[in-house]
């Protein structure tokens, strides 16, 4: 897949069927990410991969419990108390397979690392005709002793990015992206702005 339709395709994916994803294809998506630019090529990601649907399960609950004790310092404390309290709501939408980038919690520029390296995996994801979506939802309870003790990580480690993956059933509605706001410094000759830029609102599409 050329790469900026691979850009411009990818979406967050909220709904999957029930087709498991080999470790083959996982392995696969891990490379992807693992070639990401990192600060001093420290390389200093560990990926996590859970599909124990229990496991899935029980850091679903587990993380909703922990947002809803701080719901009201979230943005939209009505809306998310709702969301977090109704028991039909699984904050990975029942993916088949969970990948959790983590790092040693006192690097510099761990952050970054990661967010590139995810971003990888989840390009790769859309060329081998998955599904992904990044869950914040899940951050705060893993980075928890007990999040982390149930992946098995370290209690120095920070989890940054915990990706989900699966085949998708249907085409996620689209969703329009901002003009970019853009500053222009030096001489360059800068062209009008075009009245509807390409870029937003148009896409609707999982695959091509
Ligand atoms: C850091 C980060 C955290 C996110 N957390 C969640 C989440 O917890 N649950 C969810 O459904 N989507 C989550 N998303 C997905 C965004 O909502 C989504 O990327 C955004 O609405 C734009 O839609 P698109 O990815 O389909 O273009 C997260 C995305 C990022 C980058």
């Amino acid at each position: 897949m050329e790469l900026r339709t691979a850009i411009r395709l990818r979406r967050a994916v909220r709904d999957y069927t029930e087709a498991p994803v080999s470790a083959a294809v996982l392995r696969d998506l891990i490379s992807a990410a693992s070639w990401a630019p990192s600060a001093m090529n420290e390389q200093p990601w560990h990926f996590t991969v859970v599909t124990d649907a229990a496991l899935l399960d029980e850091i679903s609950r587990c993380s909703k419990e922990w947002m809803l004790k701080d719901v009201a310092a979230m943005p939209r404390p009505g809306h998310f108390r709702d969301l977090l309290a109704d028991p039909a709501f699984h904050i990975f939408y029942h993916a088949p397979a969970l990948i959790v980038i983590s790092v040693p919690a006192d690097r510099q520029w761990s952050t970054e690392d990661c967010s590139l390296a995810a971003q990888n995996m989840m390009l790769a994801a859309l060329e081998q005709k998955l599904g992904s979506c990044w869950i914040g939802f899940a951050q705060g309870w893993l980075n928890t002793e007990d999040g982390l003790n149930l992946l098995g990580l370290a209690l120095r480690s920070r989890v940054v990015a915990p990706i989900i993956v699966g085949y998708p059933k249907a085409a996620p509605p689209p969703v329009a992206r901002k003009a970019p706001l853009i500053t222009w410094i030096g001489k360059i000759a800068v062209p009008p702005e075009p009245a509807s830029p390409p870029d937003i609102g148009t896409r609707t599409l999982i695959h091509p």
